[in-house]
């Protein structure tokens, strides 16, 4: 089975009405590309985006929960309804922020599945965990311990992001990065499951890094908040794919 290759846009806490301009040039280009797209949205946006455009939609994180007294918090059957057909679970910045454990992604994978999204399940290693050579355990954790049974290709996707390479500019050199996906690949329950390098990527080194075997394609941050920056990160992937 050929893997999905995706080029996806989380915009994080980005984003007001004024941008929504973007979202439209970014669908114009997703609309003519030869490879999936996508664009994690703040749930403000979603419904009113959905209005506008047929590209893949998503949300950036979901409660475990249907429903229920979680204040501030959004379900992935909400997230389905404002037209996601995927939401990122994991992130990072959850972690950070949040003090999110494998096991709370795990139940957030399950309720995105529960809700028919694919969920995009985020794993990485710290600066400290790179340096430290910990990078290949801290990853065979994460995929064992916050990617529940039943995962496949149609209902979720890898993004491998090192933790220190968001937002900072730096990546790690081309042939980690192969070494790392062929890794996670590896322990995977699925090995069609499609594998996503995030990080720093733009458009300069899209290319390099989407030609690799094991990457199926980029969760991009910064550099999908504009059409200027993200349609070439597109249509790098759709040269290499
Ligand atoms: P940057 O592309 O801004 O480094 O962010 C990557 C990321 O966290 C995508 O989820």
């Amino acid at each position: 089975m050929t893997r999905r290759r995706s080029a996806i846009g989380n915009w994080k806490m980005n984003g007001l009405t004024a941008n929504l301009s973007d979202v439209d040039q970014i669908a114009a280009a997703a609309a003519q590309a030869t490879c999936g797209t996508g664009l994690c949205l703040p749930a403000t946006l979603l419904h009113v985006a959905r209005g506008r455009v047929t590209m893949p939609l998503g949300g950036q994180d979901c409660h475990a929960s249907e429903s229920g007294a979680h204040t501030g918090d959004i379900s992935a059957g909400m997230l389905a309804d404002a037209g996601a057909s995927m939401v990122i679970v994991g992130h990072c910045e959850r972690h950070a922020d949040h003090g999110e454990t494998n096991e709370i992604v795990a139940a957030k994978s399950g309720a995105a599945w529960n809700a028919g999204l694919t969920a995009i399940l985020c794993i990485g290693e710290t600066e400290t965990q790179y340096h430290t050579g910990q990078t290949r355990d801290v990853l065979a954790d994460q995929i064992a311990g916050s990617l529940p049974e039943g995962a496949n290709a149609d209902n979720t996707i890898i993004a491998y992001e090192p933790v220190w390479a968001i937002g900072t500019g730096r990546t790690p050199g081309i042939g980690e990065i192969a070494q790392t996906h062929a890794f996670i690949r590896s322990r995977l329950p699925d090995p069609s499951l499609s594998i996503l390098y995030g990080g720093s990527v733009n458009a300069s080194n899209a290319a390099g890094i989407f030609a690799l075997a094991d990457v199926d394609g980029g969760l991009v941050g910064g550099a999908s908040l504009t059409a200027e920056k993200f349609v070439p990160i597109i249509k790098a992937l759709e040269a290499t794919s």
